[in-house]
């Protein structure tokens, strides 16, 4: 890991988002006597669960799991648009956890964090052109006169390659592609430290999120932001992350170098989802060993209330043990030399000899 790396921009500590949960009296329902009641025993939904990570400047984290995982929450928290429950969040060493998501908006670290939605024509406003859709968080965070304004909106569209002719078009005139051009523009308006983009190509056709992509790779050496980027697609994750996190259940199980994490996994979670990357080879045939798919059996535990002892993934793993429902494993070093930096959240991880024979070739095809 580079010197550049080591001072992080984001310092993300212990951060915990429980949602209460339960049956409310419908609109017109008479709520029961005791609803209000302070004292009221209600559920909690742990969305997400002791999560600990910095991001360096210039770098860019991978965020992966399946859905409902809590990326999203996790995102929002960083973003301040949902308030913790617990934890810190320091931005260059300023705490902004604990600013309330209502007033962030004005506070002036909201220029610092922005965001690319995962779908970009649900993010912009139908009533707002391409131009209004890029100028609205420079004149409300960072305003410039007219002239300037006009000047700085179309510089911004020719960085994200969206022709200057489409400035005047509403949404439901511009393409996939066009819109998500429109979602970055918007996004680096203000000069963001850190680009948070949850999921931005879901939406997008294969062919038009590897034209997004490369773009997002080509801002990030052009104006040295970091990224978290949020994403369920590994290959994608591994094109363009230096190091990533894995989460399952709320919980990081997973994180480390990127291509240390996909070359040796050592959960056995992170080791299913790898192996469900579609592999080159097999699909051609070229003769090359097939790696063998991992399936997850069994069904995810509830997020409700969790046992604070029992693994998150005990019942779905393939080494689940009782020791698995005596403590949580918490993330710990693994001990491979070369491996700075990769941890693991299980009592039973993968074993170094098995790592490094059976994982070995789920990557060379994706370069
Ligand atoms: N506002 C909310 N109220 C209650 N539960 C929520 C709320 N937002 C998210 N959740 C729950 O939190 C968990 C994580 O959701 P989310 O962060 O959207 O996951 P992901 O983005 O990984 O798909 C899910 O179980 C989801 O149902
Ligand atoms: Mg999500």
């Amino acid at each position: 890991m580079s010197e550049f790396f080591k001072k992080p921009l984001l310092d993300a500590q212990s951060l915990h988002k429980q949602f209460t949960v339960g049956k409310k009296p419908g609109l017109f329902a008479k709520a029961p006597k005791d609803w209000f009641r302070a004292d009221r025993p209600v559920a909690k939904l742990h969305a997400v669960d002791d999560v600990t990570f910095t991001i360096g400047k210039g770098e860019v984290l991978g965020l992966v799991g399946e859905s409902g995982c809590g990326k999203s929450t996790l995102v929002r928290l960083l973003t301040r648009l949902l308030d913790l429950t617990d934890g810190s969040i320091r931005l260059d060493g300023e705490e902004i956890g604990h600013l309330p998501a209502k007033g962030f908006g004005k506070s002036p670290y909201r220029p610092r964090i922005q965001m690319v939605f995962q779908d970009a024509g649900d993010s912009l406003n139908p009533r707002f052109t391409a131009f209004a859709a890029i100028a609205d968080p420079i004149q409300r965070l960072k305003p410039l006169p007219r002239a300037d304004l006009k000047l700085r909106v179309e510089a911004l569209a020719t960085m994200c390659g969206l022709p200057l002719e489409l400035l005047g078009r509403f949404p439901h005139q511009l393409s996939g592609g066009q819109k998500a051009r429109v979602g970055i523009a918007r996004a680096i308006a203000v000069e963001p430290d850190l680009l948070i983009l949850d999921e931005p190509t879901a939406a997008l056709d294969v062919s038009v999120q590897v034209v997004i992509l490369q773009l997002l790779e080509d801002l990030k050496k052009r104006l040295g932001m970091s990224y978290l980027f949020v994403s369920h697609d590994l290959n994608v994750v591994r094109l363009l992350c230096d190091r990533v996190m894995v989460m399952y259940l709320g919980r990081i199980v997973e994180t480390g170098p990127a291509e240390e994490v996909f070359r040796n996994p050592a959960h056995p979670y992170t080791k299913a989802l790898l192996s469900a990357i579609p592999h080159f080879d097999q699909v051609k045939g070229s003769g090359a060993p097939p790696v063998p798919r991992l399936r997850i059996s069994g069904e995810p535990r509830s997020p409700i209330d969790p046992s604070p002892k029992v693994c998150r993934f005990y019942g779905r793993c393939p080494k689940g043990q009782d020791a698995c429902t005596e403590s949580m494993p918490l993330l710990h070093g693994v001990g491979l030399e070369h491996s700075a930096g990769h941890s693991v959240a299980c009592h039973f991880p993968v074993s170094d000899t098995d790592r490094k024979t059976a994982a070995v070739s789920l990557i060379e095809d994706v370069a």
